[in-house]
């Protein structure tokens, strides 16, 4: 049952850009899901940087998303009849302050580097004619990303059997995408396809993306899902009550290490000692080759008052000492295997990826 004024998750718009050249970005503030549904129009770079950050807009994909259009909003101020050479300056200024927002999800630095190689090699003869080009890019960002999620979803529906209890970890939906996730692709394909299935969702401490955010959108689409406490999945999986485990990922370095959430990690070494398939669900874009292993991926720290104040309400000492990483790797050896939009990497290895995404 969908609660009573609640939003379907296919009617969400994560993130788009609205009007033209001198329009603005509008993004669904994810802090507040699902208490309050409020749209944020992004008019400035500083502004997208600062949602990125605080996670109004999160998800290594729509992170990716929210670049391009950041770029486009630090063009803003060039006037049309200016140079391209100081449209360029402009671009690359709101790129290595974007680029500053969040270390560990690659799908930013890609879109980054996508922007800035399509005003290195544009033809274009004035700021202006530039400005649009970048605007159709980065619409073209979001639009890949949409269609690259539902292909995630086509490949990897097969491996939810009939009856299947699943198990996922922070948020890989619609709403850390364009549109209708990674993770989450899986499922809600094999729920379009009229399959049956259970899925049990992690509330992933400290910002609970899977309580607030995950819990909705399978809620939304129908899908049968029971919440749990992060400590709870090693019981579930003891008592035989977990078939399979799938996440979504930040960044798969060239061998298939995976950085995703806290305590995604801990889920595949749990999966590992019970016998259960771990896969990863995640696009092309979120795979960094340049990379060997999952030791190079920079793992953000976040402020310690996301551990003692969850949703704001002080739970420990004052002055206690905290350590707070928001993502962990999952080693290649752990990864049954990665749904990717140009098929499934099975027991993924350097020379399998590359091949893959040749
Ligand atoms: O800190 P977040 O909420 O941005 O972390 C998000 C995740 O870890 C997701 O699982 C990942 O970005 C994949 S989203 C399709």
């Amino acid at each position: 049952m969908t609660p009573e004024g609640a939003i379907q998750t296919s009617s969400v718009r994560t993130i788009e850009w609205v009007g033209e050249i001198d329009g603005y970005a509008r993004l669904i503030d994810q802090t507040l899901l699902p208490r309050e549904t409020v749209y944020l129009e992004v008019r400035d770079v500083e502004t997208m940087w600062d949602a990125v950050k605080r996670l109004a807009i999160r998800g290594a994909p729509a992170i990716g998303v929210a670049a391009g259009y950041g770029c486009v909003l630090g063009l803003q101020h060039v006037a049309d009849e200016k140079s391209v050479s100081e449209a360029q300056a402009a671009l690359k200024q709101a790129a290595n302050y974007l680029a500053t927002s969040r270390p560990t999800a690659v799908n930013l630095f890609w879109a980054l580097e996508r922007m800035q190689k399509v005003a290195r090699e544009a033809q274009a003869q004035t700021a202006g004619e530039l400005k649009n080009r970048l605007l159709e890019e980065a619409r073209a960002i979001r639009d890949e990303d949409a269609a690259m999620c539902r292909a995630i979803g086509q490949h990897g529906a097969e491996l939810i059997s009939e009856g299947a209890n699943v198990l996922t970890h922070c948020n890989a939906g619609g709403l850390a995408t364009a549109e209708y996730g990674t993770a989450l692709a899986l499922m809600f394909t094999a729920h379009e396809n009229g399959k049956q299935f259970h899925v049990w969702v992690d509330e992933t401490r400290p910002l609970l993306q899977g309580a607030r955010l995950t819990a909705w959108e399978l809620m939304q689409a129908g899908i049968e899902a029971t919440l749990i406490c992060d400590n709870m999945a090693a019981h579930l999986m003891q008592q035989g009550k977990v078939n399979l485990i799938v996440t979504g990922a930040d960044r798969i370095a060239a061998n298939g290490d995976a950085a995703n959430k806290i305590g995604t990690y801990s889920l595949a070494v749990l999966a590992h000692a019970h016998n259960l398939p771990f896969y990863v669900a995640a696009p092309s874009s979120t795979f960094d080759l340049s990379i060997p292993t999952g030791a190079e991926i920079p793992i953000e720290q976040r402020d310690p008052t996301e551990v003692t104040a969850p949703a704001g309400t002080p739970a420990a000492p004052e002055g206690v000492s905290v350590y707070n990483p928001a993502f962990d790797v999952t080693p290649s050896l752990l990864i049954a295997g990665i749904v990717t939009e140009k098929g499934i990497i099975h027991r993924p290895d350097t020379d399998k990826i590359a091949e893959l995404l040749s």
